[in-house]
This record gives C-alpha cells, structure tokens and sequence, in this order.
C-alpha cells in the first residue's frame, strides 16, 4: 500500500499548496470526487487513475477507519466512488443520493434489479430495494443518454463485465435450449485484501482451483445480464488463478442456426464500432495484452460448422473489471471523452 499512501499524500499536497506549486485551479469542468475504500485494491487503482484525470479533483479518499457519511458530505464531492464492501454501498449510497450526491458504486449492491435474489445470493436483504430500479448498471459501452442522467451507478462485477461484453453483441444468435458454459479465472486480487488461509501464498502458488459453482453472487447478475431468464442452463465456473490481477474467461455457446465466422465479426464490429476500449481480436486474447489496461480482449473461435463457437475475453479485474470501467462511467457521466484519464 506504500505507492497508494504517497498518492493520497499527493492529492493532500495538491489541496494545501496549489499555488505554490503552480497546479491550475479547477476549470470549470472539473469534478470533485470522494472515494471510499480507496485503501483497497479496486480503491487504490480509482486513487491512481482520478488523481492523475485532467477534470478530477480528489477530495478524500478514506480507509475504513476514517470512514463515514458525514466525511464523505464534508469532501463537497460532485460524484462519490465507493469502493466498499457490498453491505457498506447499500447503506451509504441512498444517503449520499439523497444529499444529491451523484454515486458510482463498484460493489454488488445495486447491481441486481430484483430486491429478492439479495438474501440467497448476497446474504442480506436489501435495505434499499426501492433504488435498485433507480440505479443504472453501468457496463459502459452498453449505456446510453442514462449514464448521462445517472445519480446512481452500479459499476459491473469482474466476471460479468467479462461475459457480457462477449456475448450481448451475439445473443440474438444462442440457442436459449443449450446451456450456456462460462469457464472463468481470476487472479487473486479478485477477492480483495484477503488474511485467509486459502489466499495464503502457500495454498496459492502452483495451485489452480475452481470456487463458488452454483452460489458466486455474479451468477444472478451474468443471467440478468444476457437476459437468460429462468429457463436456460448457466453453469458459471469461476477459478482461482494463481497470479495477482487479470481475468481470463472462455464461454462455450450453441446457435439457433450455424453461422459464418463473417456474420459473428460483423455483429461485433456492430456492437463496438465506438467503443475505444474494446478491441475484437483476429486471434483468441491473452491476458498479457490487457493486465494493467483499461482495455477488454475479445475473440472466438467457430466449432461443429459454425453450430458452436467458443468465445473468450480476457480484461483486468480491477481496471475493466473495477475502477477503470468506473472512470470511464464517471467520463460519460460528466460530458468527458470516455477515455479520459485512462490512456
Ligand atoms: N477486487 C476486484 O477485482 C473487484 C472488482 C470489481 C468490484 N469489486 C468490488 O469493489 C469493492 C472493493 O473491493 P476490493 O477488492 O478493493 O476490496 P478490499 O481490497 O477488501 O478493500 C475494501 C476497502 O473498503 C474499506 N472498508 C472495509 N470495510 C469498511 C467499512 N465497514 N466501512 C468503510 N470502508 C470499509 C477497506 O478499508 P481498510 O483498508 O481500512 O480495511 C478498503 O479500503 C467490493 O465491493 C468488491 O466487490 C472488486
């Protein structure tokens, strides 16, 4: 965490001696930020990324321990990130909005538009179930004027920014009656700052071990996502990578009818002809092309005739995965160029 306190102690420098060191005023078009959990992993990475964004002015960026709603007001921040673990965004977001406050929350609280698939896949019941319908998922490239309205933004899981920014361009293809196959690996930061046992470096390293089937709280939200409904068959597999950042998802799907790998490139090509930050690949991505980037890989590969294909996106899961997608919504949000701050 050295790197990060010598970014907060930048961004404090900054508010105490502007003119001395001759950093410009706030135009006009610059936003005040506050972000909580800025001492996590995904917080941190929002830290780096505002303080060095041309239009962010970085108020306060909080530890758990000098957290609270009053120092988050006390910031006068136009737009709150929090980075926060779900339980804390859904008491404080309402809050936040309510004193208008505009909020991008990365966490899972909002994230979900039925109030009641909270208990069983998060473990709560929701405090705020009358926001969900409020709140726009923010999975940038698939919003619109909304995020431009927004008040409050639910920032996309890891896994399910992976998925649907795959498979949204192809859905209309897939055949609803197969199962829908998500083999899905993450690095460990993947779980936040971790003192368990089995994020030990000693169970890690050399390992490789699958987690969560059937109960992983971006289930609900992948099939929300798709659309899939009740009916499909989704079997999400989420694996633990043994390395520090980077998500590496490969998605096995059935068409109605076959296709050509023409059609599949030109409904990509459709879906992300403006989209700077997604880049379709003519081969299968890595993750060493996108780990430390605000960049999603993208590409497939067509099987049986074109009756199947094999889809895989590779990002980073704490810049498209977290606080990068974040930015980009912050950018949509208050009229910037999308990749502000981020290339
Ligand atoms: N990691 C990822 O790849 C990823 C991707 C997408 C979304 N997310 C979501 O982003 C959020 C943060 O994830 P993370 O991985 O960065 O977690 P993390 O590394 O565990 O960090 C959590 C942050 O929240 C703070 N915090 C913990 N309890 C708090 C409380 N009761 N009140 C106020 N602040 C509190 C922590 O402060 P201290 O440092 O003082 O403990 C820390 O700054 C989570 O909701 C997570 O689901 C994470």
């Amino acid at each position: 965490m050295e790197n990060l306190s010598m970014n907060i102690r930048v961004v404090a420098e900054r508010e105490e001696a502007p003119a001395l060191r001759a950093v410009p005023l706030p135009s006009p078009t610059t936003q005040t930020v506050a972000i909580a959990g800025a001492t996590g992993y995904a917080g941190a990475e929002l830290v780096r990324l505002l303080a060095r964004h041309p239009h962010a002015h970085v108020a306060a960026a909080l530890s758990s321990e000098t957290f609270s709603l009053d120092a988050l007001l006390a910031s006068e921040a136009d737009v709150v990130f929090l980075a926060t673990p779900n339980e804390v965004s859904a008491d404080v977001a309402p809050e936040l909005v309510a004193r208008g406050k505009r909020v991008i929350d990365l966490s899972g609280a909002f994230r979900l538009g039925e109030p009641a698939l909270y208990p069983s896949w998060y473990g709560f019941a929701h405090p705020h179930p009358e926001l969900l319908a409020d709140a726009v998922y923010g999975l940038t490239e698939w919003c619109n004027g909304e995020l431009t309205r927004a008040r409050l933004v639910a920032n996309p899981g890891c896994y399910p920014t992976s998925v649907l920014l795959a498979l949204r361009p192809i859905t209309y293809l897939i055949d609803r009656a197969q199962p829908v196959i998500i083999d899905a690996k993450s690095g460990v930061t993947g779980a936040g700052k971790k003192s368990d046992l089995a994020y030990s470096f000693s169970e890690l390293f050399g390992n490789f071990k699958a987690y969560g089937v059937g109960h992983h709280k971006h289930e609900p939200e992948i099939r929300q996502g798709l659309h899939l409904g009740d009916k499909t068959t989704l079997v999400f597999v989420p694996q633990l990578l043994p390395i520090a950042r980077g998500i590496f998802t490969t998605m096995h799907v059935g068409f109605t009818n076959p296709v050509s790998a023409d059609e599949l490139r030109a409904a990509y090509a459709a879906a992300y002809a403006h989209a700077p930050l997604v880049r379709v690949k003519p081969q299968l991505p890595e993750l060493k092309d996108v780990v430390n980037t605000p960049y999603a890989d993208l590409g497939f590969t067509l099987l049986q005739g074109g009756r199947r294909a094999v889809i895989v996106a590779a990002i980073d899961n704490l810049l498209k995965g977290a606080a990068s997608q974040a930015v980009q919504n912050f950018n949509r949000m208050c009229g910037f160029a999308e990749t502000e701050g981020l290339l």
